[in-house]
């Protein structure tokens, strides 16, 4: 640990901005104003190292992947240049923002950016939180394989913490070559039914099935970990050991109190914001899968060896968010989810349709609603499987969930339908335009699972 910052600490004058960052390699900002944050993104292919002892070809952003973090604040216009130097048709979407309709990346709100072209997104951030952004053509397989970075929207108003953890938590199929597996959705049943889950478990693009990742913490410090799903199709859960935390943000939103839990859930595109205060000697996160026949299987993804573990840091006091009041809803719309069988065919419905595109065009009719109308959003899940519903564009409450009201408020832009649940959600539909609105089990979505939103004064 730095002098100066030690010094900083004691004086208790701890600014923002000047926590230690610990994640990918955060992108250059080349825009000097304080409010303005200008980036690159070159889209290409490459080789890493996942640490598992062969070079794998991936999709790369700025050459690395998880692509480069993208940190501003609230407020800040953010303005990125992508160039396509990949031999593919690419857009990137900025999951869970509520950017202009025309900033959100999807294929046929925009002209796919060709190999060898350039499109600049540029638009207000307009709430703080983690977010992340991917590509929306290809997505099964761009995602797969690297095309993902984080965004880090910091409110002002949030406490200082003393450290800033990223870590982008990943599964993907390799073969044992090293080389990322075929993309076949019909192939095999469990790429089809349940999406595709990888055989190799990464954070921050380095494997940890054969051990965890280690970093280094100080006692009587605050940390501020952001963790973000990009797996294709794996719902995580995990368990965080050696240290008190708090979830204290879900999909970017700050939540209203802060929950205290022992395993906390991600389902693919997800993220979580904790509070964790290193006060043992080794602080340990966890993935915990489940084996086909139910086994709960432990793997260690980070271990923290703690300096000093002798004090704990007091809890911050975080700012409750700011939600839109839940008033009687004045609309109402209501999306079943199901699965269609034809044989060997699988295809993934919502209110019986199955969309086959939405790279270049919309893939049936979207679903009118009212502009800043109460509405009510009911998703019934008919089928087995789990599926993270995902809304462009807009953020939601949740109401209930098979009735049972949740103990803590917040806002998200992804919700967790396990099989046969149904969840009540609330929305104003603030963002004019039209919206996607999908089953983030990528390979779901591809196959069907996918409608949008025109929302309309
Ligand atoms: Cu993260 Cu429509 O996607
Ligand atoms: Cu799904």
């Amino acid at each position: 640990m730095p002098l100066f910052w030690l010094l900083a600490v004691s004086l208790g004058c701890k600014g923002r901005g000047e926590a230690t960052w610990w994640g990918p390699e955060r992108a250059a900002d080349l825009d000097e104003a304080n409010d303005v944050v200008e980036v690159k993104l070159r889209a290409n292919q490459g080789e890493v190292d996942y640490g598992i002892g062969a070079g794998t070809v991936a999709w790369l952003y700025n050459g690395q992947a998880p692509g480069p973090a993208i940190g501003a604040n609230v407020g800040d216009t953010l303005t990125v240049h992508l160039d396509n130097d990949l031999p593919y048709d690419t857009t990137v979407h900025w999951h869970g923002m509520r950017v202009p309709n025309a900033m959100d990346g999807v294929g046929w709100l925009q002209d796919p950016v060709g190999p060898g072209e350039s499109f600049t997104y540029s638009f207000t951030i307009p709430d703080a939180g983690t977010w992340w952004y991917h590509p929306h053509m290809m997505s099964t397989e761009a995602v797969e394989r690297g095309l993902q970075g984080a965004i880090i929207a910091e409110d002002p108003d949030d406490p200082p913490v003393d450290v800033e953890r990223l870590l982008m938590l990943d599964d993907i199929d390799l073969t044992p070559e090293g080389e990322i597996a075929p993309f076949e959705l019909d192939e095999s049943e469990i790429n089809t039914r349940l999406g595709r889950l990888g055989n190799v478990l990464l954070l921050n693009g380095q494997s940890f099935l054969d051990g965890p990742v280690r970093a280094t913490a100080e006692g009587g410090t605050v940390e501020r970990w952001r963790l973000v799903n990009t797996a294709n199709a794996r719902t995580m859960e995990f368990s965080l050991e050696g240290a008190a935390f708090r979830v204290i943000a879900e999909d970017g939103t700050m939540i209203d109190p802060p929950q205290e839990v022992q395993t906390f859930t991600l389902a693919a595109g997800q993220r979580a914001d904790l509070e964790v205060l290193p006060a043992e000697q080794n602080i340990s996160l966890t993935l915990l899968l489940q084996s086909p026949a139910g086994e709960q299987l432990p793997y260690e993804a980070l271990s923290v060896a703690v300096d000093h573990p002798d004090t704990a840091a007091e809890p911050l006091d975080w700012p409750a968010p700011e939600l839109a009041e839940i008033v009687s809803t004045t609309q109402s719309v209501q999306l079943v989810l199901d699965s269609d069988d034809e044989g060997l065919a699988v295809s993934w419905t919502i209110n019986g349709e199955a969309w086959t595109s939405c790279e270049d065009a919309l893939g049936g009719d979207p679903i009118p609603v009212a502009q800043d109308t109460p509405t009510e959003l009911t998703l019934v899940n008919n089928s087995d499987e789990d599926h993270p519903f995902h809304l462009h564009g807009q953020l939601m409450q949740l109401l209930d969930r098979d009735g049972v009201a949740p103990d803590y408020r917040g806002q998200r832009d992804t919700v967790l339908l396990r099989g046969g649940e149904t969840v009540r959600l609330f929305s104003r539909f603030e963002n004019p335009g039209v919206w996607m609105a999908h089953c983030h089990i990528l390979e779901h979505a591809a196959m069907g699972m996918m409608t949008a939103f025109e929302v309309a004064p």
